[in-house]
């Protein structure tokens, strides 16, 4: 498959209505005795933002990993675009190239240009030309606003510059939704905001998106709705509002009470 036609992120208005993106549904997930996640049920619907916040060690990264099928799960269902899928599936790669995830440390290749980084799928698993695969690149590393960084590498870039070529990347496989693992924690504050503006357009832009994060400003202003989770359950999901005017649960209470004021 050739496909050479610009990367489009507008609101994906033909989605069949009423289906979710993705649908998590009793999910019960181990580490040896360790049980991190507890009936964790959530759907994500198309184009929403789903900001998930909770404490240290609460599942966060849990959830996504098994959203994405980097984990298996114990129990429970996850269907994607209304197909259940699972781990042990042998179209886990076919679907996971469906999900664009970012991690906190970036993750790129590092004997790799920005451009280079960004070409590699398209080309090996899309079957793109290398001349498709850099148009693609330059036109997202222009949306991420680095278009003069395509020929760097990782280690000629600083922390934002790294984590929006990360987004490039996931990006230029063309994801239904995309999965953030606290994508701004490693960074230093002035470079906070520039990987989340670049999250915030792509989300007004009508991403479907699911960003693990302790900015609370940004959740308050991005997210459809958030998510709270404590000890491996959702304790709480709400609109922004609701969440920060009247959270509901004294356990999100105390962590927001915690986090906005320390
Ligand atoms: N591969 C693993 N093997 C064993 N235990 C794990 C593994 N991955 C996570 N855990 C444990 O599962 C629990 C949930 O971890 P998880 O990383 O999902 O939390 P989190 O909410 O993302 O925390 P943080 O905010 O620190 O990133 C923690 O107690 C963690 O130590
Ligand atoms: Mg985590």
């Amino acid at each position: 498959m050739t496909d050479t036609t610009p990367p489009t992120l507008t609101k994906p208005e033909t989605t069949a209505a009423g289906a979710p993106v993705l649908r998590v549904t009793g999910l019960d997930k181990s580490f040896g005795p360790l049980h991190v996640l507890h009936d964790v049920s959530i759907d994500i619907w198309p184009s929403e933002s789903v900001v998930v916040i909770g404490p240290s060690g609460s599942g966060k990264s849990t959830l996504l990993r098994c959203m994405n099928l980097l984990e298996t799960v114990d129990r429970g269902d996850i269907a994607f675009d209304g197909q259940a899928i699972s781990a042990e599936a042998r179209d886990a790669p076919a679907v996971r190239r469906h999900m664009g995830m970012v991690f906190q440390n970036f993750e790129l290749f590092q004997h790799l240009s920005a451009a280079g980084n960004i070409m590699l799928a398209p080309m090996k698993v899309l079957g793109l030309s290398e001349a498709e695969a850099r148009d693609r690149a330059h036109a997202l590393l222009e949306k991420v606003r680095i278009p003069e960084k395509a020929d760097f590498y990782p280690s000629e870039l600083s922390g934002g510059q790294q984590q929006r070529v990360a987004i490039a990347r996931a990006l230029a496989m063309r994801p239904r939704v995309m999965l953030y693992d606290e994508p701004t924690s490693a960074l230093d504050p002035e470079m906070i905001k520039e990987v989340l503006d670049v999250i915030r357009d792509l989300s007004q832009e009508g991403m479907t998106s699911v960003v693990v994060t302790h900015e609370m400003g940004f959740a308050r202003s991005v997210a459809d709705r958030i998510v709270f989770m404590d000890e491996g359950r959702i304790i709480e999901i709400a609109p922004p509002d609701r969440f920060f005017e009247g959270a509901i649960h004294p356990r999100t209470a105390r962590f927001l009470d915690q986090i906005l004021h320390h």
